[in-house]
């Protein structure tokens, strides 16, 4: 049964319900109870029309939400077709000047045509071309061989350590390979009991292993001024098994004057009590930290080397390392240096009572 006539049914029958009871409870004329049963049908009618209305205006309930729909697909088709539009006119736009440009090339070619000396020019330009492509080829090639002696150097450096697991990444920030094989061939040669490090990474795990390798009664002292760093060193020397030759020392930087100048150095709290160091390898602070930043290891650290000490200075390729070079020797003229060629260049300082080694 549809649910309106099931409302119109149950109108007329709770209206009859509600009659009867009044006509007894009430005691009314008949008459009354006869218009009153009368009015039955007419409250029945009441109830249908209020339910299809209801019905009515559900179905358009429903058609406005469709209709709403339909709306924002043919908003979103309008906007396309507009952009669509827009293309279109930028495309005519293209076209219009298609024709300008064409006449442009043509004027150039005509005024390259007409060049006085055309063909001077077109071998001057070949001329031009084909030196850039030599230095070029020059260029790879020397790039290509310094490569090469970077690994070479990194093989014969895998050859004499005795590395088993992997090795952080040399180059860039770290030591270059070559560096590190001539600090190999310094620590094999002088076997120095105490090393110092300004600066750690790469190079704090190779000279422990280089020591360990030896069999050289030594250990490393790295001066580290950043804390994540003094982290990362330690923890390549934990996976290395090296604990016992090396000690990463967080050094935060502070001031020292030195000859009238400030600068940012290595705590004394992390190197004042050491003593007899055979070798002292400068590759910090960073020189971002400003000029010769460098240059207070060998004056804060000179009383502190032994007597056949060597000092390694890494990149003199730079102009400000240079300088600070020959700062130290003007200062100390008991101590003598020997450059030596490399990726970034360095220099070995020594007493001056000590031969070149010729490394
Ligand atoms: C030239 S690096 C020292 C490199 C180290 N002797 C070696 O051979 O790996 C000088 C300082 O730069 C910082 N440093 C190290 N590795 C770095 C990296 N990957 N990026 C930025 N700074 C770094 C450390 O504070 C380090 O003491």
């Amino acid at each position: 049964m549809k649910p309106t006539r099931t409302w119109v049914l149950l109108a007329l029958v709770g209206w009859t319900c509600a009659v009867a009871a009044y006509a007894i409870l009430a005691r009314p004329s008949s008459g009354t109870t006869v218009i009153l049963v009368a009015l039955g049908p007419l409250v029945a009618g009441l109830v249908q029309s209020h339910r299809q209305h209801l019905t009515v205006l559900a179905r358009l309930d429903r058609q406005k939400a469709l209709l709403d729909r339909q709306t924002a697909i043919l908003e979103s088709h309008v906007h396309r077709a507009e952009g669509v539009a827009r293309v279109g006119e930028r495309v005519e736009d293209l076209a219009d000047l298609g024709p300008s440009i064409a006449t442009d090339l043509d004027a150039l070619r005509t005024t390259v045509d007409a060049l006085p000396h055309r063909e001077e020019f077109d071998a001057k330009v070949r001329a031009a071309a084909a030196d850039v492509i030599t230095r070029t080829r020059k260029g790879v090639a020397v790039d290509l061989l310094l490569t090469f002696r970077q690994l070479e150097a990194l093989h014969n450096l895998y050859a004499l350590g005795d590395v088993d697991r992997p090795m952080p990444p040399t180059r860039g920030w770290a030591s270059s390979p070559d560096l590190l094989l001539l600090l190999a061939t310094l620590v094999e040669r002088e076997e120095p009991g105490l090393i110092v490090e300004c600066g750690s990474g790469t190079s704090t795990l190779w000279l422990a292993m280089l020591l360990r390798r030896f069999e050289i009664k030594g250990r490393v002292v790295s001066l580290e001024h950043q804390q994540a760093f003094v982290e990362s060193a330690w923890a390549a020397v934990l996976r290395h098994d090296l604990a016992e030759y090396v000690e990463v020392r967080y050094a935060p930087l502070e001031p020292v004057e030195l000859d009238g100048t400030t600068y940012q150095w290595y705590s004394r709290q992390a190197w004042g009590e050491l003593d007899g160091i055979g070798l002292l390898f400068v590759d910090g602070p960073p020189g971002e930290l400003g000029p010769h930043a460098r240059f207070p290891a060998f004056p804060l650290l000179a009383d502190k080397l032994s007597p056949d000490a060597v000092v390694v200075l890494d990149d003199l390729i730079r102009q400000d390392e240079e300088e600070v070079l020959e700062r130290w020797l003007a200062a100390r003229p008991d101590y003598h240096a020997e450059r030596v060629s490399l990726e970034k260049n360095a220099a070995l300082l020594r007493r001056t009572s000590r031969p070149a080694s010729a490394v």
